[in-house]
């Protein structure tokens, strides 16, 4: 049997069985009781409560504005709903960068306010210090290299990170400091496949991509994007399984319909 179909709940550890096992990680976004519910029940191994909820569910332009109260709230929703998958909280912009007590503080309300079981942040050498102090808490951390959108306003555009061989050597040493530090994964965003393979086949922790190529251990969505209920956002790496924007404002347009041509409700639908 597979280490996956063996696991009840999955662990930090299970990940890294899986990828010395050969098996792929699967990894969605949630913010919400309600589709994190769906989400876990359809069997995903990672549920990240990913900032990209400042996005998603608070239609801001960046991820910068997301706070850390904000994060506790979505994962305690997530949390309620989640009985199998690990659940991985985004530490925000400004919570963890520059001080590292600063750093253990946010990770430790994450973990007692929220229930989530592992934390992400943003960055290699720049924050390792602070990776350093929440892991010596006990705390398990997911590393994010490549594109990561806390930095937007220093890259400028979103597209594709470390093309150039100066960008690609700093991923390349940032994946192994974030792995000797004792990281239990990484997220790749928006890289050259072939670099997320080679980094890939060189650390012995799970790398999980987006954007990424098919050689990650892994693979992650965010979960709005890949329903299609945000349709104004279509990356390349993103392959839409439903498209829920026509579905929902359709059963909206008929619901109203229905409700003005008093067909709703009928006898059968009252009391
Ligand atoms: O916030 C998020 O959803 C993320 C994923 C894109 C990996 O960090």
């Amino acid at each position: 049997m597979s280490v996956h179909g063996n696991a009840r709940k999955v662990t930090t550890h299970t990940l890294q069985e899986m990828k010395r096992a050969g098996e792929k990680i699967t990894m969605l976004t949630a913010y919400d009781y309600s589709l994190a519910k769906l989400v876990d029940r359809g069997g995903v191994d990672v549920i990240l409560v990913g900032d990209s909820a400042s996005n998603v569910m608070a239609g801001r332009d960046t991820t910068v504005p997301m706070s850390l109260d904000h994060m506790i709230y979505h994962a305690q929703c997530v949390e309620r709903a989640v009985d199998r998958a690990l659940i991985v909280v985004d530490m925000p912009f400004g919570s963890y960068q520059g001080n590292s007590a600063i750093a253990l503080e946010s990770a430790i309300r994450i973990m007692k306010e929220s229930g989530g079981h592992a934390v992400k942040l943003e960055g290699g050498s720049e924050i390792v210090e602070s990776i350093q102090r929440i892991l010596t808490a006990g705390i398990p951390v997911m590393g994010h290299l490549g594109l990561t959108p806390q930095s937007i306003y220093k890259f400028g555009t979103y597209t594709v990170r470390a093309k150039e061989e100066e960008e690609a050597e700093k991923l390349i040493a940032d994946a192994k400091l974030l792995e000797d530090a004792g990281c239990f994964a990484i997220v790749f965003e928006k890289i050259p496949a072939h670099l997320a393979k080679q980094v890939s086949e060189s650390i012995s922790i799970p790398t999980i991509g987006i954007g990424a190529g098919q050689d990650c251990d892994g693979q992650v969505l965010v979960l709005h994007d890949m329903l299609g209920i945000t349709t104004d956002f279509s990356p390349r790496f993103l392959r839409r399984y439903l498209d829920l924007e026509r579905q929902i404002t359709g059963a909206v347009e008929q619901y109203c319909e229905d409700v003005r041509s008093g067909d709703f409700p009928n006898d059968e639908e009252s009391y």
